[in-house]
Order: structure tokens, then C-alpha cells, then sequence
């Protein structure tokens, strides 16, 4: 293991050993969403017997409505540690990637039988995942069912078709619980949710960069450039987004090649919310970073993406984005147009994770959030 490795390990330890992060389950309807009212409190995080690292596991939970019942849809929200993704009859709904935020997907159900299902995998050994899906009936009604040992799993490989309807599952044994969904003592955090988060933070969420040379984060004076695009989920039409952001030292941030806005005193992140164009399919993060002179750098972003209401349910999904792995950055001096939607940045190395906020040394917790910005459009 690297000597970064190491203390990326270490901010893991510390983080998952001393974080908490308080149950928003309510919402703050003074931001004009809808009033939400899904929550955990019921749920368990589950896994299998097996906790090894990096080891995929696959999960199912058969549902039959009792006699006389139909269902149209369904409301779910899901978090798990901490790479996920959530299947119904055998499609992709959605995936997330750390256990601090939950995404919520709304999908329309066949009046009968339908299939939830998962395949997760952990990089660490507290591999465990947590659902709450609200089932809603023909005649109004209404059921939840939640994550405990009635899902199904099989304990090690995921199997071809495993989460279509047609799958046997017959040999497949009921889910380990590991927690419930606030046990102190737990390296089990209650995940924020989007449409139920008055207000963001930045808990849990990686400090990136480019080119970290040595275990002290030290890197070159330099302006760097970072992308990454999300799709939202199956049917989820993006309507805004909130972001807060801030780089050590410097930042300007786009959004679907849009400039929203910049900042230059990393200790406090700007807040910004975007309008997205009817029809959007994709969100891009562009991020111009400045390191002022040789020292640590790093950017540090989390955004809440609502759709717009859809399904035969009206559902309000909802997504986050964070800085993670999962961006790309470039050495290569910084092209023309890299900030637009259409620009190729398949070429360009991913980013490396420096390390949790608020654990990540030698930003600590020093970051506060300045005052929304008034709203932008993105197009
Ligand atoms: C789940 O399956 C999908 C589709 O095969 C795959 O892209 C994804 O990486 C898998 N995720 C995990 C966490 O195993
Ligand atoms: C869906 O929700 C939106 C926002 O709350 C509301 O304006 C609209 O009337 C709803 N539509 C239906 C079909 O319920």
C-alpha cells in the first residue's frame, strides 16, 4: 500500500469510526418542494455473511400485493456503503456511491408481481445497504417495505438476469442484518436524502485533484480543469440543482457550459442554484481550480439534483453528485471548449481522492457556506 493509500485509509477509519451526521427527514418546505415523508427510521442495513472487500453481492425482494390490490408505483430511497445499484423487473434505475447520500427514484410497478433488487459491492468490510420503498395502489393505499432479512441474497458472484422477474431465486438465503439505521456504535451513518435536505453539507464528500505527488498532498502551482456528467435516473427529468463548492485556492464553476459562478477564499464554499432547460438529459460540473503556489490543492463539491414531478405517481426524484473518483482532470495544459457538454474528455486521467471532509487534513472542518446565490438559469 502507498503511503497515500494509507492515509486515505486512515480518513476512512476516523471518519466512519467518529462521524454522525443528524436525521433530516423532514423537509423544509419553505424551498417549495414537495412535502416528503419518506425516511429510514424503519430500515436495517443489510448484507450478506460475506464481508470482504470488494466482494459484489446480489439482493432481491419478491413482491406480491395482497388480493384485490394493484400498484402503480413506487417512491424509493436507497444508500449503501458504498457502491450500489438498484434494479426493478430487471431494469437499471439507479446507482450511488457512499452511504452519506441516499438517491430517491420513483418507478411505475406492473399492478402484480415486481422484483427490487440490488447489486452491491464495498471497498471496506462494512459493505451494508439500506431502502425505503413506498408502494402506492390503484385505490389510493398505500404499503412500505423496507430493507431487513426478508430480501434474499446469494453471498458471493452476482448472477446474469439475477434481478428479472423470472429469476429462481429458490435457493437464495435472507439477508444478514448489520444495523439499524441510526445504531450508535455503527460505522452506519443516516444518509441525507434528496427532497429532504433543507440545507447540504459537505460530510463525507472527497477533497479532489489531479496530480497529488507525494503523501503530504503537496502539488505544483497550477490551474487545473475537472469534469464529470451525471444521467439522471430512468424517466427523471431534471428540473435544478443546489451546489455547493469551493477549491483550495480558487474556483470558477460551470454547469452544462454554463458559468455559474467563482470563488476565491476556499473557507467558504459558494452556493448556487441552477434551473435546468426543459428537456436536459445530462449534467455536466466543469471546475476550473487554481493552486496559487506549491502547496495542497483540492476541490471540493456536493450538488442535490431535483427532477421534475413524473411517473403515474408524480414522484420527485432525486440525485446527488459529489467530487469523487469519478472525475476526470488533465495534465495537458486545458483545451478549448473543455467546459461544454460536448467536449471528449474520455482521454483524461480520473481524479485522485484526497480524503473526507471533514477529516481530510489540512482543510479540517474549516469550510463554511456562504448565503445562496440568487437562481441561474443553465441554458
Ligand atoms: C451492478 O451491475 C451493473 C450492470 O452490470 C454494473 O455496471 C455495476 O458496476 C454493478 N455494480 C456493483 C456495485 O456491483
Ligand atoms: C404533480 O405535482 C405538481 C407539483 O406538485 C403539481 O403541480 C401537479 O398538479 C401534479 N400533477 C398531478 C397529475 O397530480
Amino acid at each position: 500500500m502507498n503511503p497515500f493509500k494509507l492515509l486515505l485509509c486512515t480518513f476512512f477509519s476516523v471518519l466512519v469510526a467518529g462521524i454522525s451526521v443528524p436525521d433530516r427527514t423532514t423537509d423544509s418546505t419553505s424551498l417549495g418542494r414537495r412535502q416528503a415523508t419518506l425516511g429510514f427510521a424503519s430500515s436495517k442495513w443489510i448484507w450478506t455473511t460475506n464481508t470482504a472487500a470488494n466482494q459484489a453481492h446480489a439482493f432481491r425482494k419478491d413482491f406480491t400485493p395482497p388480493l384485490g390490490k394493484s400498484l402503480i408505483a413506487a417512491e424509493v430511497i436507497i444508500a449503501g456503503v458504498n457502491h450500489l445499484t438498484f434494479w426493478v423487473n430487471g431494469e437499471i434505475i439507479g446507482s450511488t456511491v457512499t452511504q452519506a447520500w441516499a438517491g430517491r427514484f420513483c418507478v411505475d410497478l406492473d399492478p402484480s408481481f415486481n422484483v427490487f433488487a440490488v447489486n452491491a459491492s464495498s471497498t471496506n468490510t462494512n459493505g451494508a445497504f439500506m431502502a425505503t420503498i413506498l408502494l402506492t395502489y390503484s385505490d389510493g393505499t398505500t404499503d412500505t417495505l423496507v430493507s431487513d432479512s426478508s430480501w434474499l441474497s446469494n453471498g458471493n458472484a452476482v448472477p446474469d438476469g439475477f434481478a428479472e422477474q423470472s429469476f429462481d431465486d429458490t435457493t437464495w438465503v435472507p439477508s444478514t442484518v448489520r444495523a439499524t439505521y441510526d445504531e450508535s456504535g455503527t460505522p452506519y451513518v443516516t444518509p441525507l436524502i434528496p427532497a429532504n435536505t433543507p440545507t447540504l453539507s459537505f460530510a463525507d464528500v472527497w477533497w479532489i485533484w489531479t496530480d497529488v505527488l507525494s503523501s503530504t498532498g503537496t502539488v505544483p502551482k497550477s490551474t487545473r480543469v475537472f469534469r464529470r456528467t451525471w444521467t439522471p435516473p430512468a424517466g427523471g427529468e431534471p428540473s435544478s440543482a443546489d451546489i455547493i463548492i469551493t477549491a483550495d485556492n480558487e474556483y470558477t464553476l460551470y454547469v452544462n457550459g454554463f458559468e455559474i459562478g467563482s470563488g476565491t477564499n476556499w473557507k467558504v464554499a459558494g452556493h448556487y442554484t441552477v434551473n435546468f432547460a426543459p428537456g436536459t438529459t445530462e449534467i455536466l460540473v466543469a471546475v476550473t481550480a487554481n493552486n496559487l503556489a506549491t502547496s495542497v490543492a483540492g476541490v471540493l463539491m456536493v450538488m442535490e439534483v431535483n427532477m421534475l414531478p413524473g411517473g403515474r405517481n408524480n414522484c420527485t426524484a432525486g440525485v446527488y453528485g459529489v467530487t469523487d473518483g469519478q472525475w476526470r482532470s488533465t495534465l495537458d495544459g486545458i483545451p478549448d471548449g473543455w467546459q461544454l457538454p460536448g467536449f471528449d474528455d474520455s482521454t483524461w486521467p480520473f481524479v485522485v481522492e484526497e480524503g473526507f471532509y471533514p477529516n481530510a487534513s489540512p482543510w479540517a472542518s474549516s469550510v463554511s457556506i456562504a448565503a445562496p446565490s440568487p437562481p441561474v438559469n443553465a441554458f
